[in-house]
């Protein structure tokens, strides 16, 4: 009897290991809609259409239901790099699967959007960053902490001399950080006017609007001969967008340091890696890299 007994707890302890294991596997999830309402429509996007740009490495196919009721739904496919302008001054639902699982997004009109890769890899719909349609959405606005900016600063030996960049400088901490502890200038390039603004109000309560610059631009169109340091929290799709600017601009010698993400291809260049805990429960990353060549 007792032998019995130890044999059924046996199987039932084998039965539930294998549940656990397949259950904890990330499979296929069951389908989800999200509302994608971030934050009031941009005023660089006024038109009433939703902007759809796929950010990512491979043409997606996505399927579009109208906000009209009765219309039909679309079945499209969007290259890579190619954005999808979809006339509507409703909201429209955006039907795409990943192949982890089915998610409806509900996209609005005036507001840019992107199919762009996750944390670990899956292709998602994100709300865009600046709301310029014509523009690369390099990053949403997440600003780096005040303690990993001086440590940004500190790892690409900032001085007096140096012409520090931020692309996509969002309220532009870095390079204020920089001008105020280092004493060097620097220049900030964005697109969102609303970010421009603070940009500027915080270089004059610093006292360092006489060493930096802020300019509204597109960063995937930014000279960068005079720069010596970049300081980038930028997506890795995004950093690797910028490669073939940075080979073409910067000097043998010029030390870029990215937040959090590395640039493509680029670890033969890295000179020191260092893991900061963070605010917030997550661990931040900076990564210095030197331009090769004499100084
Ligand atoms: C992750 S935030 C980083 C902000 C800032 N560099 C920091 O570390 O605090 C990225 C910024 O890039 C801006 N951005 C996105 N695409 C851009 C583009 N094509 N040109 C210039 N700025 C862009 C966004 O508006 C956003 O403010």
């Amino acid at each position: 009897m007792k032998r019995i007994i130890q044999a059924v707890l046996a199987a039932a302890f084998i039965i539930l290991a294998a549940l656990a294991f397949f259950v904890g596997r990330p499979g296929r999830q069951p389908e989800n809609r999200l509302d994608l309402t971030a934050g009031p429509p941009s005023p660089a996007s006024f038109r009433e259409e939703a902007t759809l740009r796929n950010v990512t490495k491979k043409p997606i196919t996505y399927k579009i239901v109208p906000g009209r009721p009765g219309a039909p739904p679309r079945t499209r496919t969007l290259g890579v790099g190619a954005v999808d302008r979809i006339a509507t001054a409703v909201p429209v639902e955006i039907t795409f699967d990943s192949g982890r699982r089915t998610t409806s997004y509900l996209v609005h009109p005036g507001r840019p959007y992107s199919f762009r890769y996750d944390e670990a890899g899956v292709v998602r719909v994100y709300p865009g960053a600046h709301g310029l349609e014509d523009a690369a959405d390099l990053a949403p606005y997440v600003p780096t902490p005040p303690e990993v900016a001086d440590r940004m600063i500190a790892l690409a030996e900032v001085g007096p001399k140096d012409v520090v960049y931020d692309l996509g400088c969002g309220d532009g901490r870095l390079v204020i950080a920089a001008a105020r502890t280092r004493g060097c200038r620097g220049v900030g390039i964005e697109l969102d006017p609303a970010l421009l603004e603070q940009c500027r109000a915080s270089a004059e309560r610093e006292g360092v609007e006489h060493l930096v610059r802020f300019l509204q631009l597109d960063a995937t169109k930014a000279g960068l001969t005079e720069a010596t340091v970049l300081l980038l929290y930028l997506l890795p799709e995004s950093l690797e967008t910028l490669i073939p600017a940075f080979e073409r601009d910067l000097r043998p010698g010029a030390r870029i340091v990215s937040h959090d993400y590395k640039i493509p291809g680029w670890d033969d260049r890295i000179v020191r890696t260092e893991v900061l805990p963070g605010g917030g429960g997550r661990d931040h990353r900076v990564i210095l890299y030197r331009m090769p060549g004499k100084r």
